[in-house]
């Protein structure tokens, strides 16, 4: 189906990336999903796609040392529009491992950590629009990157993520100027949500999280998949450059 649009997602085999592939898929997209060392969940997920007779290509990459990265974003744009014929849209929304971090208290913070983090949360998105997005323009298409509300009204744990979280922020606003008119550039801020990342706090931070927000409860990986699926293929395509808060009701 060469008339399909073609969607990268980085973090493709993670949960939230999982529930963005199957959204895309209901929109009838072609799914290229990039993810680092998760082999069974990339399995699993090519696997569904069989089953569901849906599209999708994974590759294994590595952000974390820059210059390698940048070379490979090149070679995947490359081989992957030679191979698929075209690239709509890029998703990022690789991120560096939580479970390390979340909780090193910001003291403890090294050089090394926030690099890493940065590399791979902010870094790799920045390689792969380099490579993308001529042709991303050339078919009209969008470009959706991670934030976080973190990035947004700051917090009090996990800040090396909200640090690089907003430097995406900025990623977003200065890739819509330079990209448009031909291509949408947005950006998704959430807060707390249902995924494996709860399991690294106590029960009494679980707690507060999830009372920080209005509505009292955490995001679910399918809310935010739809959102992303409409940002990435629309069909509203009167945005650009704005940054979606969805937590809930913790940033007014
Ligand atoms: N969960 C929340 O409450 C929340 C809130 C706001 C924002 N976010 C952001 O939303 C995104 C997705 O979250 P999630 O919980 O679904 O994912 P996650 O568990 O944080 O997984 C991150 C993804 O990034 C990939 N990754 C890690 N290191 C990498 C590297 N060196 N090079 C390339 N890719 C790498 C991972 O691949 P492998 O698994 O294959 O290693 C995985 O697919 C993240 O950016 C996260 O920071 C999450």
């Amino acid at each position: 189906m060469k008339s399909a649009p073609v969607v990268v997602v980085t973090g493709a085999t993670a949960d939230i990336g999982a529930a963005v592939v199957r959204e895309l898929w209901s929109r009838g997209a072609r799914v290229v999903g990039l993810y680092h060392r998760s082999r069974t969940r990339a399995a699993a997920l090519a696997a569904e796609a069989e089953e569901r007779g849906a599209d999708i290509i994974l590759y294994k990459v590595d952000f974390s040392r820059p210059a390698e990265a940048r070379k490979t974003a090149f070679r995947f744009a490359r081989s992957t529009i030679a191979h698929l014929g075209r690239v709509d849209a890029l998703v990022g929304l690789a991120g560096y491992p939580a479970h390390r971090v979340w909780r090193e208290p910001f003291e403890k913070l090294t050089p090394e950590r926030l690099e890493g983090i940065y590399r791979v949360d902010t870094l790799g998105h920045v390689w792969l629009a380099q490579a993308l997005s001529k042709e991303i323009a050339r078919r009209r298409g969008s470009i959706v990157l991670m934030c976080s509300a973190a990035a947004l009204i700051g917090d009090d744990l996990g800040i090396g993520f909200a640090l690089a979280k907003s430097a995406n922020v900025a990623l977003v606003k200065s890739l819509a100027r330079l990209l448009a008119p031909r291509v949408r550039v947005n950006g998704l801020a959430p807060g707390a949500l249902q995924t494996s990342w709860l399991g690294e706090l106590s029960a009494r931070e679980r707690e507060a999280a999830r009372s920080k927000a209005l509505l009292e409860r955490y995001g679910d990986p399918a809310e935010v998949a739809r959102i992303i699926g409409e940002l990435t293929l629309g069909p509203s395509r009167f945005q650009t450059g704005q940054i979606l808060v969805l937590d809930g009701g913790v940033a007014l």
